[in-house]
């Protein structure tokens, strides 16, 4: 039986280490050429290997990232599981990152560092955390973290989801109903959802005109969630005050692309939150003990639902 690992050579001898340690009797292996197709039980990957008809034993899919849109999972056959990527330090980063974006468009830092490149000292107007309501599209894990790390702040918090959820110390809403309500009251819009056919462009301008007017925008989903044209309308329109995107479509976004140099944007490099090794290699190797236990595992992606 093989584990068949597809990531980066650093990744992969933490991985090596963690799993000779914690499961001998299985394979570890990065090279495809070295393997029989059909000894693969596991895969771990960023994408979809285009071969994948060879592993036809394959049982589960791991996503080395917390995202599985890229998986192409249409192409995957019926039986695998496909599972995200689930550990600390992936929900660590996300809130740093999170609450980074938050507290930069609460304090206007697009503002001050236009300021600065022009050597303007000024003070700007502010607003107090009480009075700056902040809202989450997206209540999974990451969502519900990132909730929890910003609530020493003093802002009024907020969630939407798909589903009926329930926070304490967070008003949450759910469904196409509870969007408007829930976006008409978001000073600060957080996107932390999963990419599907119906977040796919998303947030465009006809959600842009639902929130009050000076609100702002993180994004830390996936690029192509956002209407990036709409974006920049909204912001020049001054219907928006401000944007942090660590997601844009394409990706790289190129360097003439308008978004690097608005003065009311931030835009950083789809950095915000990525997976450590050793904690990943502990939640794969746990997964796999589960999955063998016919136990349910951390992370199992709902094919249907597409996260
Ligand atoms: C990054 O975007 C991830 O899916 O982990």
């Amino acid at each position: 039986m093989a584990f068949l690992f597809t990531s980066d050579a650093a990744r992969a001898r933490v991985f090596a280490e963690v799993f000779a340690r914690g499961q001998p009797e299985l394979a570890f292996v990065t090279d495809p050429s070295q393997v029989d197709p059909n000894a693969v039980r596991y895969l771990l990957s960023w994408t979809l290997p285009d071969d994948i008809a060879r592993y036809r034993n394959l049982e589960v899919l791991f996503s080395i990232g917390a995202g599985v849109d890229q998986l192409r999972l249409d192409m995957l056959p019926e039986h695998v599981r496909v599972v995200r990527m689930v550990e600390d330090g992936i929900v660590r980063m996300m809130q740093e990152y999170a609450t980074l974006a938050v507290l930069a468009l609460h304090r206007d830092l697009p503002g001050y560092l236009d300021q600065q490149r022009r050597g303007e000292w000024r003070a700007r107007a502010t607003t107090q955390a009480p009075d700056r309501r902040v809202g989450v599209l997206g209540l999974g894990l990451l969502g519900q973290a990132v909730l929890d790390r910003l609530k020493p702040f003093g802002f009024p918090l907020a969630g939407w989801s798909r589903a009926a959820r329930s926070i304490p110390g967070v008003a949450c809403h759910h469904g196409a109903e509870g969007l408007e309500t829930f976006l008409a009251a978001t000073d600060i819009l957080v996107c932390l959802l999963p990419l599907t056919p119906e977040t796919r462009g998303l947030l465009d301008a006809d959600l842009f005109a639902k929130l009050p007017a000076g609100a702002a925008l993180a994004h830390i989903g996936r690029g192509p969630q956002l209407d990036q044209d709409a974006l920049l309308a909204a912001l020049d329109a001054g219907h928006l005050s401000g944007a942090v995107l660590d997601v844009t479509d394409p990706e790289p976004l190129p360097p003439e692309h308008p978004l690097w140099r608005h003065p009311r944007v931030i835009v950083t490099p789809h950095i915000a939150s990525v997976t450590q090794a050793e904690g990943a290699a502990r939640a794969v190797l746990d997964n796999i003990r589960r999955h063998e236990a016919g136990q349910a595992m951390v992370g199992l992606v709902n094919r249907a639902r597409g996260y």
